[in-house]
């Protein structure tokens, strides 16, 4: 299912329609009004998902790395399953803080300005089915929107949130910079995939 707002909504449905070239027997699409963040945004997906599981992947990401043995292990186990990489701004994004011993994660902490550490959520989160009563439970962030940080809290708050580090290339491609390097790394074929398997 592709959720998405604003002006150009239109321009998914032109460029995706049916999914026929991307293999797809057909796309589910919803409509979120306003900004109300990413939380909120997949609030819209609960019919869709229907009391399943759900991986849930932001439009402005590009990941290199084959996400099918991380489905699998999360299918076998449930709760959440969040998603890091190592970079050099990590102040643009939800950034995790690790207990000083163990290395267990000890807080999400979105676009800190002290970053107390170099790893970003990277937009791949995986959920068990009671993420939208979890969604429920949310309320606004001082930017005014249901953060997908604050869902993830939930689950490290119930001791079920799991972590893993991407190798391959990662991209967000939210600044002018990073898409023009998006598009540069698809356009000369240069996105690193890594196997951790
Ligand atoms: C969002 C999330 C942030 C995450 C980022 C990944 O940021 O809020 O935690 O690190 O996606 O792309 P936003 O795109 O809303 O700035």
């Amino acid at each position: 299912m592709v959720v998405t707002g604003g002006m150009h909504a239109g321009d998914f449905i032109n460029v995706l329609r049916n999914g026929e070239d991307y293999g797809l027997k057909g796309i589910n699409y919803a409509y979120q009004e306003g900004e109300g963040g990413i939380a909120d945004a997949l609030k819209m997906a609960e019919s869709f998902v229907n009391g399943d599981k759900c991986v849930v992947v932001l439009g402005d990401n590009i990941i290199a790395d084959d996400i099918t043995p991380y489905v699998r292990e999360f299918d076998a186990k449930g709760g959440c399953c969040i998603f890091t990489k190592q970079v050099p701004d990590p102040e643009r994004f939800g950034v995790v803080e690790y207990e000083p011993v163990g290395g267990g994660i000890a807080d999400i902490i979105e676009k800190p300005q002290c970053p107390p550490s170099d790893d970003a959520v990277i937009g791949l989160y995986m959920y068990d089915n009671t993420v939208f009563d979890k969604i429920r439970e949310l309320a606004p962030s001082d930017r005014g929107e249901l953060e997908v940080t604050d869902l993830n809290k939930l689950y490290l708050k119930e001791g079920t949130l799991d972590c893993h580090k991407i190798l391959g290339t990662w991209l967000d491609c939210g600044t002018s910079a990073s898409l023009l390097k998006a598009g540069a790394l698809m356009h000369l074929d240069q996105l690193e995939v890594e196997d951790d398997e």
